[in-house]
């Protein structure tokens, strides 16, 4: 009887337990059971640290290089499903976006939650437009640069170099300190650009047109010459400004994760960016589009296309704008950017990089390698294709990312800040060097 009764108590404990949301953990090193609590599908690792083998032992760590499975925030801003290849601002599809919405609006989408009101949205576009003008001596900090210096060097170094003519900027707990600087860093990131475009040109640096929109402005200081009003090509101004809502965000990247972790010292926001262009500039991250069309430069007629599909098999080389550590079905910014490719293309004329281009992705989804790695052409495959027919030299491309990416930035480390569970930010390391030794003196040395 005892026994049965035991047996119920048990199966229905046993229910009980299964119906928890916690996990049981248990430590094969001392038979000793934890249970953990799971909160949307994710444990805490710091609960791992009760996990112990005696008082002296420092706890649990859980290893995780490059962060592929930790979640170092919580967050309301873009939500990716990288199996489905869905991506949504705010909870907006970006299919929706890049079809209805301007890049200044869904900027505002980013960094306050919710689309503007037409009020709202007159009134952001014009703080962004009367925030374009740069100090006059910025453009003597960039005359310092060699004509031949990359643009992402000189982008860099400007972003950071506001911090010094702002040092309100250091207020960052101030909500209207945050949006002046949010007002400056979206309104002055194309006239950096284009200046530092100008400069690599020789070209005198063309005065931000308040008349105009923001991509119509971006392309009237880097293009304007003579002319006495620029006025830009509309199929171009909006083919740029759908590239700059598809760039806006993509949640924890690595520059993302960048701004976050500088901002997490309190950095003022123009030293963070700063670091988080500098992350976007590498050729694994903002820096492929740059990457994927000199690749295609080099493979240079479609029939060498199997070659290289050879030489990336054996490991000798990537397919630069193929690959994504999220998305593992299809990155749906690409399929939007292929389409407005052939907008530009109808207009300047087809870059004959497309065929290889097409050549390269035909080949590459039905080649085994590729599949079996879930390996699909990213937002970089076909930009630097558009980019290039909008006339746009290659070191440009990166900063053509960067600066649709800084909302997503200011949204990111405004979150941070704000967040009362962030700290500034500390991963821990396992030590494997040597254990203490006494130091050789260098006489003594082999
Ligand atoms: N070409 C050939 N093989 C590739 C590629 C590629 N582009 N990308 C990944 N692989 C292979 C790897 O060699 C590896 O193969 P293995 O398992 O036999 O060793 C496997 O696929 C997994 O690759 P990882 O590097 O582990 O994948 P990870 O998620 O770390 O990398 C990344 C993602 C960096 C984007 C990678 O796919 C890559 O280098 N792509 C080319 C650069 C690029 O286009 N970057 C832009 C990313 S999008 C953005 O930042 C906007």
């Amino acid at each position: 009887m005892d026994s049965a009764l035991s047996s119920t108590q048990t199966s229905a404990a046993e229910a009980n337990s299964a119906k928890r949301e916690t996990l049981t953990i248990t430590d094969n090193r001392t038979g000793q059971s934890y249970e953990v609590p799971i909160t949307h599908d994710t444990i805490r690792a710091s609960d791992l640290r009760k996990i112990k083998i005696d008082d002296a032992d420092f706890g649990m760590m859980s290893y995780d290089p490059a962060f592929s499975n930790t979640a170092s925030c919580i967050s309301r801003i873009t939500y990716i499903d990288g199996d489905k290849g869905i991506l949504r601002y705010r909870g907006y599809p970006i299919e929706e976006l890049a079809e209805k919405s301007t890049y200044l609006e869904t900027a505002y989408l980013l960094l306050n939650g919710e689309l503007p009101t037409a009020a709202q949205l007159k009134d952001w576009q014009y703080h962004i437009t009367h925030h374009t003008y740069i100090h006059e001596s910025i453009k003597k900090f960039l005359d310092g640069f060699h004509y031949d210096a990359h643009p992402m060097g000189m982008l860099i170094s400007t972003i950071a170099g506001l911090s010094t003519f702002y040092p309100d900027a250091k207020h960052i707990f101030d909500p209207e300190s945050r949006k002046k600087q949010t007002y400056r860093l979206i309104g002055k990131m194309p006239t950096l650009a284009a200046f530092a475009y100008r400069h690599t040109l020789g070209m005198p640096y063309v005065y931000p047109d308040n008349d105009l929109s923001y991509t119509g402005n971006f392309l009237n200081m880097l293009f304007r010459t003579s002319e006495t009003r620029y006025r830009p090509n509309p199929t171009l101004e909006r083919a740029l400004d759908v590239l700059f809502i598809l760039h806006a965000d993509h949640e924890q990247n690595c520059s993302a994760n960048t701004i976050r972790s500088v901002g997490s010292s309190h950095a003022d926001p123009f030293c963070a960016s700063a670091a988080a262009t500098a992350a976007l500039y590498g050729p694994l991250h903002g820096g492929a589009n740059e990457e994927a069309l000199r690749m295609l430069a080099e493979i240079s007629s479609v029939d060498k296309v199997p070659e290289f599909i050879k030489r990336v098999k054996a490991g000798e080389t990537r397919l630069m704008g193929f690959g994504h550590r999220i998305y593992k079905n299809y990155d749906p910014r690409a399929r939007i950017i292929k389409k407005i490719a052939y907008e530009v293309f109808d207009l300047m004329g087809k870059n004959p990089l497309l065929e290889i281009a097409l050549e390269c992705e035909r080949i590459a989804l039905e080649d085994e390698y590729f599949i079996k790695r879930k390996l699909y052409p990213n937002v970089d495959f076909y930009t630097g294709l558009i980019y290039q027919s909008m006339g746009f030299p290659m070191t440009m491309f990166p900063v053509l990312f960067a600066i649709p990416r800084m909302s997503g930035w200011v949204a990111q480390w405004e979150e941070m800040l704000l967040d009362p569970e962030q700290k500034i930010a500390r991963p821990r390391q396992i030590y494997l060097g040597h254990d203490t030794r006494p130091y050789v003196s260098v006489d003594q040395r082999v």
